[in-house]
């Protein structure tokens, strides 16, 4: 990624073998691996590494396992074996990126998700839910939580339901959550699909640094709620609207009965 020059790449100790960590730091723009079992959080776990100063940038953190895994706003995020949750801390000022673009670093990481998992997938439709969500066959496959720290930089916290099975998920989550396997019937290798999920994440912020209106562009192909009608809580407010698809800043735009808004937050229900 522009800015990083990337000398002596770190593998840590207590390492988990089911990543296989030399091929990620060969064949991305990752500087170092935590590859760990079982953690709460990845996300939890990054932002404290990234809270150093010294910390190494880009950083991945990737556990097999995560008992307290978080969603956006209270939820939370189930996983379970065979499922994939990482989370790269970085800087986003190095890549030529301000703060003020974090929603479209969030659309970003979505982008590059979808069309990662739809090459995954040999071309089955993906697609994605404003802010962050990447659905297949109206179901969620992967969850995106970006963190911005107080020394200005990002955690961006992936989970994808990858070889897991829904089984033994709560009731809530197997009714609108889907594995690729469950999609393909292929169990994957981990490695392969974190190798191709992070270039396409380095792809798809260089050309946010570069060409913002040709991510806007392909988020907006690939959003599957254009021209449906949401209703978006915002602050106190439940607003109803037809989808328009995503303004240039990472907006949702809703064409409400007093014209057409953009919301930069809110949650859709
Ligand atoms: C959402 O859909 O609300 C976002 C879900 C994000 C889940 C991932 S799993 C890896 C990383 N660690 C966390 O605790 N959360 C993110």
């Amino acid at each position: 990624m522009n800015g990083y020059v990337k000398k002596h790449p770190i593998r840590t100790a207590a390492l988990s073998p089911f990543i296989q960590v030399d091929r990620i730091l060969a064949q991305t723009f990752v500087a170092a691996v935590e590859s760990l079992p079982t953690i709460p959080s990845t996300n939890d776990w990054a932002k404290q590494r990234a809270a150093e100063p010294s910390c190494r940038l880009p950083l991945l953190v990737v556990a097999q396992e995560q008992t307290a895994g978080r969603g956006r706003g209270a939820n939370r995020w189930w996983s379970a074996a065979g499922s994939l949750t990482f989370s790269l801390a970085w800087e986003p000022e190095r890549s030529g990126i301000d703060l003020g673009q974090s929603p479209l670093v969030s659309l970003a990481v979505a982008v590059a998700v979808a069309d990662a998992t739809a090459a995954l997938a040999s071309g089955r439709a993906v697609g994605i839910h404003w802010p962050n969500d990447v659905m297949a066959q109206g179901r969620k496959l992967a969850g995106i939580l970006v963190e911005v720290l107080a020394n200005r930089r990002y955690v961006l916290g992936i989970g994808l339901n990858l070889n897991n099975t829904l089984a033994g998920a709560p009731p809530e989550v197997q009714g609108r959550a889907v594995t690729l396997r469950d999609l393909t019937g292929v169990a994957y290798d981990p490695t392969d699909v974190l190798v191709e999920l992070l270039q396409r994440v380095e792809q798809r912020i260089l050309q946010l640094a570069a060409a913002p209106a040709d991510l806007v562009a392909r988020a907006n192909a690939l959003c599957l709620q254009r021209d449906r009608t949401l209703r978006l809580r915002w602050g106190d407010e439940l607003i109803s609207g037809r989808c328009a698809g995503i303004a240039p800043d990472g907006s949702l735009l809703l064409d409400t009965p007093h014209g057409r808004r953009a919301f930069a937050s809110g949650v859709l229900c």
